[in-house]
């Protein structure tokens, strides 16, 4: 039986979190899948650096690039991040080398997924993100699988758990946004530019993707109408909360009769709802199919453990032969349907 062979770049939090559950489950996927994954080689930028795993099994490279058309490579998984540089030039790179791809970076998948999906699908091969939106959550595989038979009327949710951790801990504890953004930085949940964060950017790459898969749409990332959390003060929680409400940086998705509407601003939601009564850095995405009714996923939107357990789902459905488009359906028939952002939330 022949393994399936993984290049792996990146050894950061998701990283590692894959090189763990690839080395602890090693049975586990052999069962699952019928044949042994392995990784093969890695790439990172300090080669030197202790991760606190045992990587010595593996090639390493020093350019992704390299790493991506190595000939004893399967599958390209790209969790270095960026929209550009080496997460783009090494994911074309895997592709015009008959890799197949499995990424956690929004980013990328928000500017260049349209490009992407079309240089992989005509060249057969896969690019798999379940990682990409809502960390542990399995919301794109729900979209392109479980809820394939209906047509999708919504996609609703909170996508982004530093700024629910920011807005909860603040309505919880009474405390400033200047506080509490300080101790999410100590705390290590922002992004490196905290604005992809806290400007709503990261949560507006998942929203993008989501409603590409479930409209048929392009990816269509310069038209979300996008609000970060910056100017929620203190002052609007409890003003909200004598209403009855919650203040949560809300993702809404869905066709009008201008096309698709595309939101990720901050909402008053009723405090008593699911929604509402989201805490700290837990996700929380709302699909609305025409015969399903409404379905609501719930769990970890990020860290090593739940964004790697996503990435090895993409993984073992590659090992299991499972090689389902991009977007759900073939890039080049996704709708070019994008109105100008909405004027109204
Ligand atoms: P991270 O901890 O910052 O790790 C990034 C890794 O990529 C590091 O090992 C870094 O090398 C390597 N790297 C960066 N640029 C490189 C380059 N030019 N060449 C070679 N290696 C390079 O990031 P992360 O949190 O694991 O996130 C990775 C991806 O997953 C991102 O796209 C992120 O948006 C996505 N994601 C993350 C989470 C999460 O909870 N962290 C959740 C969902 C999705 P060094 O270690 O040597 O610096
Ligand atoms: N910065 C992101 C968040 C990481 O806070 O949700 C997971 O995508």
């Amino acid at each position: 039986v022949q393994p399936l062979r993984l290049g792996l770049a990146g050894l950061g939090t998701v990283g590692i979190g894959v090189v763990k559950i690839v080395q602890r489950h090693a049975d586990l996927m052999t069962m699952r899948t019928g044949r042994p994954v392995v990784i093969t080689a890695v790439s990172a930028r300090s080669k030197g650096k202790d991760r606190g795993v045992d990587l010595s099994a593996y090639a390493w490279e020093d350019d992704p690039v390299a790493l991506a058309r190595r000939d004893d490579i399967d599958v390209f998984v790209e969790v270095m991040g960026g929209h550009d540089g080496a997460a783009k030039d090494a994911t074309e790179a895997a592709i015009a080398a008959g890799k197949d791809v499995v990424t956690a970076n929004k980013a990328l998948l928000a500017h260049h997924g349209q490009a992407l999906a079309e240089a992989a699908e005509a060249a057969g091969r896969v690019i798999r993100f379940e990682a990409a939106v809502a960390g542990g959550i399995p919301v794109i595989k729900s979209l392109t699988e479980g809820l394939a038979g209906n047509q999708i009327k919504r996609v609703m949710g909170v996508m982004n758990g530093t700024c629910n951790y920011i807005l909860t801990r603040m309505q919880n504890a009474g405390l400033p946004y200047e506080t509490v953004f300080e101790e999410a930085r100590q705390l290590g949940y922002l992004e490196a530019d905290p604005n992809l964060d806290v400007g709503g950017i990261d949560a507006g790459h998942k929203l993008s993707l989501l409603a590409s898969i479930a409209f048929g749409t392009k990816v269509a990332f310069d038209h979300v109408e996008l609000e970060g959390i910056g100017n929620v003060s203190i002052e609007d929680i409890h003003l909200a909360d004598e209403m009855g409400y919650h203040i949560k940086l809300l993702g809404v998705a869905q066709m009008s009769g201008r096309g698709l509407e595309q939101r990720m601003t901050p909402c008053l939601v009723p405090a008593d709802s699911p929604f509402g009564q989201l805490q700290g850095g837990t996700n929380m995405v709302m699909l609305e199919g025409d015969s399903v009714g409404q379905i609501v996923l719930r769990g970890p939107g990020a860290g090593e453990g739940p964004t790697a357990s996503a990435v090895m789902s993409d993984v073992i459905d590659i090992a299991r032969g499972l090689r389902l488009p991009t977007f759900g359906c073939p890039a080049t028939q996704l709708a070019d349907v994008c109105p100008a952002k909405s004027a109204t939330p």
